[in-house]
């Protein structure tokens, strides 16, 4: 028994391949079974959490954390054929096999990753529809004074929110530090990241499509590039935002 895994609705930049699955198929197969008689892959998602980071995963966080992981292999066997264990470092980060990167998120019942060959960084983020505290805690804390002149829409919040932790992940190993808020300004027209017209009509909740982050010196120094390009698409009231980071210039 394994839980079935289904496509991205969000456009996958080249050479990227990702699932997502829902963590109730995950939780049941847990519930079913004692962990002697789990499969294979779910042995090792338990084993990687395991031998990594003890403490970590466990109790509600388990079938998150263990549908994350089977989402991984299956992106990962996807992309190389091979079935692959993903572990965890210690800044949270999942281990990919040699040669691979990838990026892992859950929300709201569902697990979702991608991978890809290894190159210059990739991250992927679901979020919900953003409201009330939630959305007003966000507005004050992770958007930059020009996305705020933009005056967003929730569902543009809820985007820019998405796309700043894909955008976090997807850059994480890169730059090798934390990433704040401030430091990208995310629109999903690239001029009006330089604008301050108010933009209330993109990503409404049925959209998909494609954001750009404008990136603040430090982070644009340390990407070595002005400006990144991701895609974006709602499904069943989440967003999903992915980046694939352009690889690092020679010399750079
Ligand atoms: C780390 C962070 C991005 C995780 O995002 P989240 O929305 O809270 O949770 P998600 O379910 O989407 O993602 C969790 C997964 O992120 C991955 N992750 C955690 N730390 C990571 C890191 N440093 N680099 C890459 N991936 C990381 C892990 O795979 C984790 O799942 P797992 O524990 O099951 O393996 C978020 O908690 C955070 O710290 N954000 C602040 C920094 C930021 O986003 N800055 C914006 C820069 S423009």
């Amino acid at each position: 028994m394994t839980p079935t895994f289904a496509p991205l609705p969000v456009a996958l930049p080249l050479g990227c391949h990702g699932a997502r699955v829902d963590v109730a198929t995950v939780a049941a197969l847990i519930a079913a079974m004692p962990a002697g008689e789990w499969p294979e892959a779910m042995r090792d998602a338990a084993d990687s959490a395991r031998r990594d980071d003890a403490a970590a995963p466990v109790g509600l966080r388990r079938a998150d954390f263990l549908a994350g992981r089977l989402t991984a292999r299956e992106a990962v066997r996807s992309l190389t054929g091979a079935d692959a264990q993903i572990g965890r470092a210690d800044d949270g980060s999942p281990r990919w096999p040699e040669g691979v990167e990838g990026s892992i998120s859950h929300y709201g019942g569902v697990a979702c990753a991608v991978a890809r060959e290894s190159a210059g960084g990739i991250g992927i983020d679901i979020a919900p529809l953003l409201e009330g505290d939630r959305l007003r805690a966000v507005v004050r804390r992770c958007l930059t004074p020009s996305e705020l002149a933009a005056q967003p829409s929730d569902a543009a919040v809820s985007l820019a929110f998405a796309a700043k932790e894909a955008l976090f992940k997807a850059s994480h190993a890169r730059v090798q530090r934390f990433v704040g808020f401030d430091e990208a300004s995310v629109c999903t027209d690239a001029s009006e990241c330089q604008s301050v017209q108010p933009v209330t009509s993109w990503a409404r909740r049925t959209d998909s499509g494609t954001w750009t982050a404008a990136l603040g010196e430090r982070l644009a120094a340390g990407l070595g590039v002005a400006s990144v390009n991701g895609a974006y698409a709602w499904d069943r009231a989440l967003v999903y935002a992915v980046i694939a980071l352009p690889a690092p210039s020679i010399g750079s």
